[in-house]
């Protein structure tokens, strides 16, 4: 199995977790992807979702499943989402696709936070994966000092703007020994409008896919 493979069937097992009428909230990536691929299987059977991003969005509606707005839908059952790292302990980094806000936002909304993974996401500990922070332009260099005092070394990924208008600064050499500290301090620095750690609100199932199949940890 190569790693889409691992990744589709973290995702197809998945399914297991949407139940009739739900409205189901739905992460991006390219793990996400193959999760909204799968629900468009069973779409008669929920009454609709939520999506994290713009591109998430439009391959829920390509697949003609319903999509609506996350201040009407109140609080969601589950929600499904990949990411770029994942301890034991089921905290996270997420933003490599940058829609980590949203993201956030839709999970902290969710009473079940699904992750699906490959097997290579699987960490002891999260940092090695450059750190998404999610940043309004004006702060850019003030978030960048304060992460350098931190001990990161903040870089601005090119060309890209978030759904929500902003920018990306992604930190290298993090050592996230204690991600619930570390996600508090870094959103407490003006200009950060979120922290890709996911450590207050952790996943609470991991489905790992691997070459000897699926593992779920929870
Ligand atoms: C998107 O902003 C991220 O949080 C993704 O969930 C994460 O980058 C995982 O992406 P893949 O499923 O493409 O590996």
């Amino acid at each position: 199995m190569n790693q889409d493979e691992m990744k589709k069937a973290a995702a197809e097992a998945a399914l297991e977790y949407v139940e009739a009428g739900m409205i189901v909230g739905i992460g991006t990536g390219s793990t996400a992807n193959y999760f909204i691929d799968a629900l468009a299987s069973v779409k008669g059977k929920i009454d609709g979702t939520v999506a994290s991003s713009i591109a998430s969005e439009e391959r829920l509606k390509g697949h003609g499943i319903p999509v609506m707005d996350f201040n009407t839908a109140g609080q969601l059952s589950l929600y499904v989402d990949g990411a770029d790292e994942s301890t034991r302990h089921l905290h996270l980094i997420k933003g490599g696709g940058g829609a980590l806000t949203r993201e956030k936002i839709v999970a902290a909304g969710s009473d079940k936070f699904v992750c699906i993974a490959d097997e290579s996401k699987l960490v002891q500990v999260l940092g090695a994966f450059p750190l998404p922070i999610e940043v309004i332009p004006m702060a850019q260099s003030l978030v960048a000092r304060e992460i350098v005092k931190l001990g990161g070394t903040p870089e601005l990924r090119e060309g890209f703007t978030t759904d929500n208008g902003n920018i990306i600064l992604d930190v290298r050499n993090m050592e996230i020994l204690n991600p619930v500290e570390m996600e508090t301090v870094i959103n407490q620095i003006a200009g950060v409008v979120t922290v890709g750690i996911f450590a207050h609100r952790p996943a609470d199932v991991l489905i790992l896919g691997g070459a000897d199949g699926v593992q779920v940890l929870s």
